[in-house]
């Protein structure tokens, strides 16, 4: 049975990748973790024979034959520079993350991307051609014009967990009782001023992009689009077509880091896609080091935008002593040389991680709790410990607590007192290890691989012409018919009928009442 299973999947595996199809993939963000998502679009959609132009902002040395890209390194320039610096987030002298920041910032950026001289030849270039069009969302929804340019499908990529801004471009937003924001701070189960916080806090959000900047955006969009549209002859479609027309969101998510939503058949989770099968081997020095530690390793790393090296020097000098007094071998990503190191700690410049990761005797990793690195940890089942510093981070390491694999520490000059107790904590209580352990096996355990599910839906909805049968239905109400606001209304009017008849007609009874009242008075009198 499982023989004829494999060779019906390696079958269709053939037939799916037989035909070659050509497909703009479209990651512009200036950030180093949406790059590694969005090359893994690429990778896998190179290894299943298409032909893929990339619009990205990193440089790609040697491109593949397939592979065409077109730089917006320019995008870098749009950032605050202080935004993603360590000290800057810790004395609050940075740009606060917020929401409402976000979709200003990025509204630029998009427009930044589509004004891009080659981003504009490619657009204006009549002989180019799509069969897809892959956008990573990033707060704005102007990207989905690439695809009516090319009158093809539209995929989103959701860099996170399953979230109401981008669920509501394919469906319906998700409740704020119990599914949060992707920036929250607090996570459920909310207590009765979370869950009230939190609908104020999405109602804001959602008043802002779309009744106070939606004009902005549209104007926006006609103005980069309307004269392509016109070079090719043809009328620019409105707003709404365009942005309600995505064929599926691909969402770099599983189970494993998302809350279990309720979600739409046009979403799919891939989450895990842009880790390697083959995990690549340790460095010579660092494997005997990591093979040597037989009391366990401790990774630490704050990703690939944050750099351990902005931290405050006190915060440094304090961390290193506490990671000194530790038995455990210490691993810290370090874009710089420490001087006077404790001999159980060692500075990696550049780290391998997901071989680091992989390693046995890794007893914990302490991160930012972005969601790359907390899927990471899930896949090669290890616990962390999350220091949440923007974004997505404070409800991803929430989550793991939750699901019983991490602990949290807030970033702060006095932190290593209580990032000590959190190490000895998640290195003696096995529970933690075996709860990673566990959702690894959850996170393993699906029919077929994540690079796998990302290529089949690319192909479905190429193959399909858009997989119109998975769109929701929700899509085609407005927003009244969908909350029954009309219901509302008529019982609204029919109660004010009730009302009006009910006080004439006690009006009317009233007066009768008095009436008779006064006429047997005066026959009273008149006797
Ligand atoms: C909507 O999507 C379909 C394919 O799914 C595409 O053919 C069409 O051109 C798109 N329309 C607009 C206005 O983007």
């Amino acid at each position: 049975m499982e023989n004829v299973m494999t060779l019906l999947l390696l079958v269709s595996a053939i037939l799916a990748c037989s035909e070659s199809a050509k497909i703009l993939v479209v990651f512009p963000g200036p950030s180093k973790s949406h790059g590694i998502l969005g090359d893994g679009y690429v990778r896998h959609l190179l290894n299943a024979g298409h032909e893929v132009t990339y619009i990205t902002p990193f440089t790609y040395k040697n491109p593949p034959a397939n592979l065409r890209t077109v730089d917006v390194s320019s995008n870098f320039k749009l950032l605050p520079p202080n935004l993603v610096n360590l000290k800057g987030i810790m004395d609050k002298t940075s740009v606060e993350m917020t929401a409402i920041f976000m979709l200003s910032a990025m509204l630029e950026m998009a427009k930044n991307t589509v004004t891009n001289t080659d981003v504009q030849n490619l657009l204006n270039d009549p002989k180019e051609q799509f069969d897809a069009v892959i956008v990573e969302w990033l707060f704005s929804d102007i990207g989905a014009g690439f695809a009516s340019v090319f009158e093809c499908p539209l995929i989103w990529s959701s860099s996170v967990d399953p979230h109401w801004h981008i669920l509501q471009l394919i469906d319906e937003p998700t409740n704020p009782a119990y599914t949060v924001d992707f920036m929250s701070t607090y996570f459920p189960p909310l207590s009765f001023s979370q869950r009230v916080n939190e609908l104020w806090n999405q109602l804001k959000v959602q008043f802002f992009k779309y009744v106070w900047l939606d004009g902005v955006e549209e104007k926006l969009y006609t103005s980069l689009f309307a004269p392509i549209f016109d070079k090719r002859g043809r009328k620019l479609p409105t707003y709404n077509e365009v942005r309600y027309n995505a064929s599926l969101v691909l969402s770099n998510s599983y189970v494993t880091t998302s809350g279990g939503a309720s979600l739409p058949q046009s979403h799919k989770f891939i989450g895990g896609y842009h880790i390697d099968d083959t995990v690549v081997t340790l460095p010579e020095n660092l494997k005997k080091l990591m093979d040597g530690a037989k009391d366990g390793v401790i990774y630490f790393s704050m990703g690939s935008n944050l750099r351990s090296k902005d931290l405050p020097d006190e915060v440094k000098i304090s961390l290193l002593k506490m990671f000194g007094s530790l038995k455990q071998t210490v691993l810290w990503k370090f874009e710089e040389v420490l001087p006077d190191l404790p001999k159980n700690v060692h500075i990696l410049e550049w780290a391998p991680q997901q071989a680091i990761l992989a390693h046995p005797n890794l007893a914990v990793f302490i991160t930012h709790g972005g969601l790359l690195s907390t899927t990471e940890s899930i896949h090669f089942g290890v616990p962390i410990i999350g220091i949440p510093v923007f974004g997505d981070q404070f409800i991803n390491v929430g989550k793991s607590i939750n699901k019983g694999f991490g602990l949290r520490v807030d970033l702060a000059y006095t932190m290593s007192d209580e990032l000590k107790k959190k190490i000895v904590e998640v290195t003696r209580n096995k529970r933690y290890a075996e709860k990673a352990k566990e959702l690894s096996f959850i996170h393993h355990d699906r029919p077929v691989k994540p690079s796998q599910e990302l290529v089949h839906w690319v192909n479905h909805v190429i193959n399909t012409r858009g997989a119109p049968h998975l769109r929701s239905p929700a899509l085609d109400l407005p927003l009244y018919k969908r909350k029954f606001l009309d219901l509302a209304a008529l019982i609204a009017v029919l109660l004010l009928a009730v009302y009006i008849l009910l006080k004439r007609a006690c009006a009317y009874i009233c007066s009768q009442m008095c009436a008779k009242k006064r006429n047997s008075g005066s026959k009273k009198k008149n006797n």
